[in-house]
């Protein structure tokens, strides 16, 4: 049973070292990790909007969201490698967008790496359209430029 649960300070050291991985973070664009200290993540939790994942009690994935204007909703997701590509993505995603719209949300947004072919995928079949493509829009920790692209989706598609 998936479910979706606010992170607690006590997920911290879970979320410290998700967060410094590699392999999870090279998709958003971190090849090394972010390299954040545990305070800032305790930070984070306390300040922001981030979930747990769990599936039968085992921590699987974090979501965020953020309000961009009023009821424009931006999200991110990151599923630990070990549980990808098994369809947990978008069942998560179908579960967390309910809550959303719970919450007011109207339009979902996101950012995606324009090479994220597994995430992008994922969204086009949520329902996603591509609204814009910022070409070396993003520079990575190393100095890379990145392309990236805007997707979005009204509430009820
Ligand atoms: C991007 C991400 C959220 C997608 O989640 P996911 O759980 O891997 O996605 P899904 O399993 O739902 O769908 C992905 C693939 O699984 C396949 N799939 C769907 N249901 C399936 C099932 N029941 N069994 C097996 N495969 C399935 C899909 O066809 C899809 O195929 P693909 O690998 O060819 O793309 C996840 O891979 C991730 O967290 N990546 C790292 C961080 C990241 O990139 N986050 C997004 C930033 S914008």
């Amino acid at each position: 049973m998936i479910e979706i649960r606010r992170a607690k300070i006590e997920d911290s050291i879970l979320l410290h070292s998700w967060w410094n991985d590699p392999e999870l973070m090279k998709s958003v664009g971190y090849d090394e990790g972010l390299g954040i200290e545990i305070d800032s993540v305790v930070e984070s939790i306390k300040s922001k909007n981030i979930y747990l994942i769990w599936l039968n009690n085992t921590p699987i994935g974090e979501l965020n969201h953020k309000d961009i204007s009023s009821g424009v909703m931006q999200f991110g997701i990151k599923i630990i490698p070990d549980f990808q590509s098994k369809g947990y993505g978008y069942m998560i995603l179908i579960q967390f967008f309910k809550y959303l719209r719970i919450l007011g949300a109207k339009k979902f947004v996101l950012d995606v790496l324009k090479n994220n072919e597994k995430a992008i995928k994922l969204y086009k079949r949520l329902g996603f359209e591509q609204t814009e493509e910022r070409v070396n829009g993003w520079v990575d920790p190393s100095g890379v430029a990145r392309d990236y692209l805007i997707m979005e989706k009204e509430n009820g598609t």
